[in-house]
């Protein structure tokens, strides 16, 4: 049996600097040994821990899609130890991947039904894997509309935003980008928090239509309401919690609320199931 904690030893292929604040880089990693891809097979939503040699390790959402082949992406925020470690690494340096980890969005349940996705700030890592995989021609025919709602404080933290252009001038997917404010006056898209614009843009909610949160709290909080009253069932409405974690194996106990770990039962939910448990999230 495999060592569930012995890393895959990956290679930086590409570090790309996403946002104006230079906080947040996306690193594509490709497989020091090929074979080991077979071992990483992944489906969005899922998460993977990096671990940087005399540093340590941190779970991070996986970014790439199932669907894009031959390496795997992961997009970071500067923000301690580890992350710091990790942007100073340089293309061509070597690394470690250990997954991948957690349960991911119920794309069996939701074949054959509309998906609205909800994501705000930096928290759209695994809602672009999603986006990704969604529309890759084999999956789309499965399901029915897309919409995405995108928020990022202004247009210069957007993520992907040349993916973002392109998703807006397809016409098998509905896209809301939204910034809190902007002076720029070339900007074409709204102006306005996550929240209303997904008041104002989502469609209503029905058995055939289920959303997935990702975001900060606070956006999480006020947008809860929002999809109440458009009709969303609690079971209906997906989301996924980055609490802290260690292990990531359900091992260590740092992760759980109440019995859930949510580094293995989790990080993805139901509304229906996180009110079952205590408001540890
Ligand atoms: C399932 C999951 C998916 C995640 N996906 C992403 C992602 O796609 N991109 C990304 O940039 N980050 C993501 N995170 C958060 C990321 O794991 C933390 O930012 C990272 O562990 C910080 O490590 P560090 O050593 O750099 O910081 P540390 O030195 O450990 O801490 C620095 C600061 O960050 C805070 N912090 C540490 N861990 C967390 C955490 N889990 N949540 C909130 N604050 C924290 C600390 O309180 C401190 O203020 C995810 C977390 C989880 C659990
Ligand atoms: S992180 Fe160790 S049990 Fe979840």
């Amino acid at each position: 049996m495999q060592n569930p904690y012995l890393p895959i030893p990956v290679r930086i292929d590409k570090a790309t600097i996403e946002t104006e604040d230079r906080n947040l880089k996306t690193f594509k990693f490709v497989y020091v040994n090929p074979e080991d891809e077979a071992k990483f097979q992944y489906k969005a939503g899922q998460f993977g821990e990096l671990s940087v040699t005399g540093k340590g390790e941190i779970p991070i959402g996986i970014a790439s899609s199932p669907t894009e082949k031959g390496y795997v992406m992961f997009t970071v925020n500067k923000v301690g130890l580890v992350s710091t470690a990790l942007h100073n690494m340089k293309e061509g340096d070597i690394m470690g991947i250990r997954g991948p980890l957690g349960n991911w969005y119920p794309w069996e349940r939701m074949e054959g039904k509309n998906i609205v996705i909800i994501g705000g700030g930096f928290a759209f890592t695994t809602l672009r894997s999603s986006i990704v995989m969604l529309l890759d021609p084999e999956n789309r025919k499965k399901f029915g509309d897309i919409h995405v709602v995108y928020g990022a404080r202004s247009p210069g933290m957007l993520l992907y935003r040349d993916e973002l252009a392109e998703w807006e001038a397809r016409d098998d997917i509905n896209m809301h980008i939204t910034v809190d404010g902007t002076d720029d006056p070339d900007w074409k898209y709204n102006v306005g928090f996550v929240p209303s614009i997904t008041e104002e843009k989502a469609p209503k909610g029905d058995d055939d239509t289920f959303a997935i949160v990702c975001g900060p709290p606070i956006m999480i909080k006020f947008t809860q309401p929002v999809l109440d009253k458009l009709g969303y069932k609690h079971d209906h409405i997906i989301m996924s919690l980055e609490n802290r974690m260690k292990c990531g194996i359900g091992m260590c106990g740092r992760c759980n609320i109440g019995k859930e770990f949510v580094c293995k039962d989790g990080p993805v939910f139901t509304l229906e199931e996180l009110n079952s448990i205590p408001k540890e999230y």
